[in-house]
């Protein structure tokens, strides 16, 4: 694995994104990682707080550094985590964070165009669909190069969900939730698999304690968000594994497909909107936005998605 030439860029390193340069640094992903936050000395403090970690690290000389925005200017990934994170609660949605959050991209994505369109950038700031809209409509970045993380997250929670209750390995569990990532996204049952096992007959071959509850674990995969955040005040593990793992198809040219939020242009009859659909990763970006088959109850599932997102996107001006 050579990352000898690869920079990547994080902006906010608050509970995320300092989680994030933990995980690049794990996953080996550059050489060169700048930390980029309005509070400068926080920035500071990680890149040398982490820099103690070198001597463990795969690659022991990564330079690990914080900066300004000129620092993108050469990166080839950055990752957004700017801006504040939902808090505990019992009325918990992203996408109350849509006023505040959008300005923070609107000032980060101001700041990253002054010095770079060709970086793949990748956004992870909440109410995720939103800040992804506005980040890839608003500055004329070149559109295949800027993408959020979107449902992978819900994905990877439905795939842990469904390996404890078969008790199989997460990574033979296929398919994606998709739409919104928040509380209206959904799983696609009609892709879900284990090991080509189709849903509808896991019970039959696994013999699980209890059978599948389609609705029961849907409605798990979005709440799960929610016991993290009260139990800990703050998710940031699996989102950070999340966006570096995105970050490594980018940097590897691997050609993953990963659901991720992009604007949408026609595709399902729905534009004027981003969400969640499977997505070809390469090191030029979002290569292939793929309209996978499904039955007219899911299409419906991802124009109500569509419609509580288009719904935000309009109340914010976008
Ligand atoms: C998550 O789903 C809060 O969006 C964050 O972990």
């Amino acid at each position: 694995m050579n990352c000898a030439k690869n920079k990547l860029a994080i902006v906010g390193v608050g509970h995320v994104g300092s989680a994030v340069l933990n995980c690049a640094l794990s996953f080996n992903l550059a050489a060169d990682i700048a930390l980029i936050d309005i509070i400068e000395k926080k920035a500071i403090g990680e890149a040398l707080d982490a820099s103690h970690g070198t001597p463990f690290t795969y690659s022991p000389n990564v330079h690990i550094h914080a900066g300004g925005y000129e620092e993108c200017k050469d990166a080839k990934v950055i990752i957004v985590a700017a801006g504040p994170s939902i808090l505990p609660g019992e009325k918990t949605d992203r996408l109350l964070l849509a006023d505040r959050n959008v300005q923070v991209i609107k000032d980060v994505m101001t700041a990253i165009t002054q010095y770079t369109k060709d970086a793949i950038i990748i956004i992870i700031t909440n109410p995720l669909d939103i800040t992804l809209y506005c980040a890839q409509n608003l500055f004329g970045y070149p559109r295949h190069k800027v993408f959020g993380t979107g449902t992978t997250l819900e994905t990877a929670r439905l795939r842990r969900i469904l390996a404890n209750k078969y008790a199989v390995d997460p990574k033979n569990v296929h398919g994606y939730m998709l739409g919104e990532h928040g509380n209206s996204a959904f799983p696609a049952w009609s892709l879900v698999n284990v090991a080509g096992i189709p849903s509808d007959r896991l019970d039959e071959y696994f013999q699980p304690a209890e059978p599948l509850d389609r609705e029961k674990t849907a409605a798990e995969v979005v709440s799960v968000a929610y016991d993290v955040l009260n139990f800990k005040g703050c998710t940031n593990s699996g989102i950070a594994m999340v966006a570096c793992r995105l970050a490594r198809s980018v940097l590897f040219n691997e050609g993953s497909i990963f659901p991720v939020s992009t604007t949408l242009k026609g595709d399902y009859g729905l534009s004027q909107v981003a969400l969640s659909l499977p997505c070809q990763i390469t090191a030029t970006g979002v290569t292939r936005r793929l309209n996978v088959p499904l039955p007219a109850a899911e299409k419906e599932k991802l124009h109500k998605s569509a419609a509580s997102i288009s719904q935000v996107l309009r109340s914010v001006g976008l």
